[in-house]
């Protein structure tokens, strides 16, 4: 039998001679899932021994990610914002980035909620997660106000086009003990026709430009492609987005929408050009860069 030691050495060699920049973490990860323990446990016992079939299903993992399939997927779930998703190739693999997006949701909905005076039977605010994919923001968003003991002020509503996603997202909102705050819907961005409007919209759309999708890391080809292409600018599907929220959003309604750290100036164009009069500000993340603009009617 092997010893964790030795398991880590050769994977690290492995994955780092296969391009892996995280092949250390990665590996430790893998090892963890393989023998069902954490990581933390794995490294800091290098010297105990990995039975057989451990070593067998490290082996098989290792050879995976080898080909460039990310831990994620591998492993069948993702951490975003401090809760354990379960993730698999039919959606994107949430990205830290995101969380920004959810923290801002968050703190929207709070500003709301002590703006003033609630009447007690005030309606929960109605929030939309368009192309919800696993399920990542609109579950999220839900499970920390659970922990504040506000989620009963909100309904969400998750989006998506792809209704494989959908049952991934439910499950995902279900595992979570949110299902009966957080439904979902196959549309393509929204409902063909809102007749209650929304008070606060997410997305977490695609935004890559086409052209950069070949250069992204190997691990990006085994997420869809659809969750990513944003077309020739980054920004199609989003400015699609845009010329629903005049019917979609209240009057005093928000859009919280994420872009990518280059298009802070294209974004304010954008809305400048869909809806001219509402305002943009673009808020950045915790590496400096542009990340999520919020767009909103004029006062
Ligand atoms: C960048 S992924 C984000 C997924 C998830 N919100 C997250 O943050 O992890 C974009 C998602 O938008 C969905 N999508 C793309 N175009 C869409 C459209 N026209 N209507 C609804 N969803 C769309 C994709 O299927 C994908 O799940």
């Amino acid at each position: 039998m092997q010893t964790v030691d030795q398991l880590l050495r050769t994977g690290v060699e492995r994955l780092r001679a296969s391009g892996s920049e995280t092949a250390r973490l990665d590996v430790e990860l893998l090892l963890g899932h393989a023998i069902g323990a954490d990581r933390t446990v794995v490294a800091a016992h290098p010297e105990a021994s990995v039975s057989l079939d451990g070593a067998a299903r490290f082996e098989a993992d290792l050879a995976r990610r080898e080909a460039g399939e990310p831990v994620a997927y591998i492993r069948g779930f993702k951490e975003f914002y401090g809760i354990a998703f379960s993730v698999d190739p039919r959606a994107l693999i949430p990205r830290p980035e995101t969380e920004r997006l959810v923290e801002l949701a968050e703190r929207e909905v709070i500003r709301r909620l002590t703006a003033g005076p609630r009447p007690a039977r005030a309606r929960p605010i109605r929030i939309a997660d368009v192309g919800t994919g696993c399920g990542a923001v609109a579950v999220a968003l839900a499970v920390s106000l659970r922990r504040r003991r506000i989620v009963e002020e909100i309904r969400v509503l998750g989006t998506d086009e792809s209704a494989d996603v959908i049952d991934l997202a439910r499950e995902n909102a279900v595992g979570h003990s949110v299902g009966d705050r957080v439904r979902f819907v196959e549309a393509d961005l929204l409902p063909p026709v809102v007749v209650d409007p929304f008070e606060l919209i997410l997305a977490n759309l695609p935004y890559v430009r086409s052209d950069v999708i070949p250069e992204l890391p190997v691990a990006a080809s085994f997420e869809p492609v659809r969750a990513l292409d944003g077309g020739p600018d980054g920004l199609a599907v989003i400015r699609r987005l845009l010329t629903r929220l005049p019917d979609a959003l209240t009057r005093d309604g928000a859009a919280l929408v994420e872009i990518g750290a280059d298009q802070g100036a294209a974004i304010g164009t954008a809305v400048d050009d869909a809806l001219p009069g509402w305002r943009t500000v673009v808020e950045l993340d915790l590496a400096g860069h542009p990340r999520v603009a919020r767009i909103e009617r004029p006062a």
